[in-house]
């Protein structure tokens, strides 16, 4: 079937046709929003590397999380700071930390919202790496453990899906084995399996104050070269209990989201991380792009990978936008 018999510009002519053979639909169910949260009361601290995040105390937060159901956004992803960093991050697992109390609170006001904890330690470490030390090293067995407790911590305050992104090797296992020994058998994983190694991390670790104090994270994320490793990092993490394989960051790891999704039966979330969108939003400050027109270039281009959802600073803009086209 050769031009001119075929002309695919037929279906291209009108809204109403391209509506009919539109073959991705970004929705505001696919959208989960990332918050950070700070010890303290009465504050809201704009994160200067991401316009429009802020860190929140807990009662400010939950002015945040309002707007966050308003819009009909599925979840939230939490992110916690502590009042005191330590070698060992021991506030991660304080039953009273600003993100297990962030989670009581929400699920207090919002008890179907979906809130998902980022399990890591770097927010919470004094050097800033993801794990506990030996020598210069993290070690990772050692690790395993404070992990485990950070992630019964966030379920016992209420978490619906524990997050680990820390890249330590059998990290699901472990947390999985402490929340069914403790009766969190309903308690999901998402496993950041395929975690690279990435310079799109820049402006969150001003968010999260976690920006390593020697070294780098080479020695436990992946190699931005990789692609085979991810497939095993991803076969690992379902076998150890994984529910949700994630790929991060997503706009330039949307090969490694369709190889997942293509070779595996589970569903693939995509974090599409600070770095990705600080760029879009300085450029359109510049006036060089149309923001609002690429943040939904990007974010369908993560779906169109794969994806089944994404972590998103975009999620609250991408939401108010997709509102309005629906009612225009
Ligand atoms: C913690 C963590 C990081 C991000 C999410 N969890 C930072 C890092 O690994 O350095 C990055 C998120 C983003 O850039 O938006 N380990």
């Amino acid at each position: 079937m050769y031009f001119p018999d075929y002309r695919p510009r037929r279906f291209r002519r009108t809204e109403n046709l391209r509506r009919l053979v539109r073959e991705t639909r970004l929705s505001v169910d696919q959208l989960i929003y990332p918050l950070f949260v700070v010890p303290g009361s009465g504050v809201k601290n704009p994160v200067q590397s991401m316009p429009g995040v802020f860190q929140f105390s807990v009662d400010r937060l939950i002015e945040e999380v309002r707007s966050v159901v308003e819009l009909d956004i599925p979840g939230v992803l939490l992110f916690g700071l502590p009042e005191k960093k330590d070698e060992r991050g021991s506030e991660a697992h304080s039953e009273n930390g600003p993100v297990q109390q962030a989670m009581r609170a929400i699920k207090d006001s919002w008890p179907e919202l979906t809130v998902i904890s980022d399990v890591c330690l770097c927010e919470y470490t004094s050097h800033g790496h993801c794990g506990i030390l030996e020598g210069n090293e993290v070690d990772n067995d050692a690790t395993l453990e404070v992990l485990a407790r950070v992630a019964l911590s966030h379920a016992r305050a209420g978490a619906d899906v524990i997050a680990p992104s820390d890249m330590m090797d059998g990290r699901v296992a472990a947390i999985r084995e402490a929340l069914d020994e403790d009766g969190f058998t309903g308690a999901a994983i998402l496993a950041y399996s395929a975690k690279y190694c990435s310079g799109f991390y820049g402006p969150f670790r001003e968010a999260a104050d976690s920006a390593p104090q020697f070294g780098d994270r080479r020695a436990y994320q992946m190699d931005v070269c990789n692609t085979e490793e991810a497939i095993r990092e991803v076969a690992l993490d379902i076998e150890e209990g994984a529910d949700i394989v994630m790929v991060k960051p997503a706009m330039a790891y949307l090969d490694i989201v369709r190889r997942i999704r293509e070779e595996f039966d589970r569903p693939v979330a995509a974090y599409n991380v600070s770095g990705e969108y600080s760029m879009v939003k300085a450029a359109a400050a510049n006036g060089w792009i149309d923001g609002d027109r690429i943040m939904m270039e990007i974010l369908t281009s993560i779906i169109r990978a794969g994806a089944d959802f994404i972590l998103t600073y975009f999620a609250k803009d991408a939401a108010r936008l997709l509102r309005k086209q629906a009612y225009k």
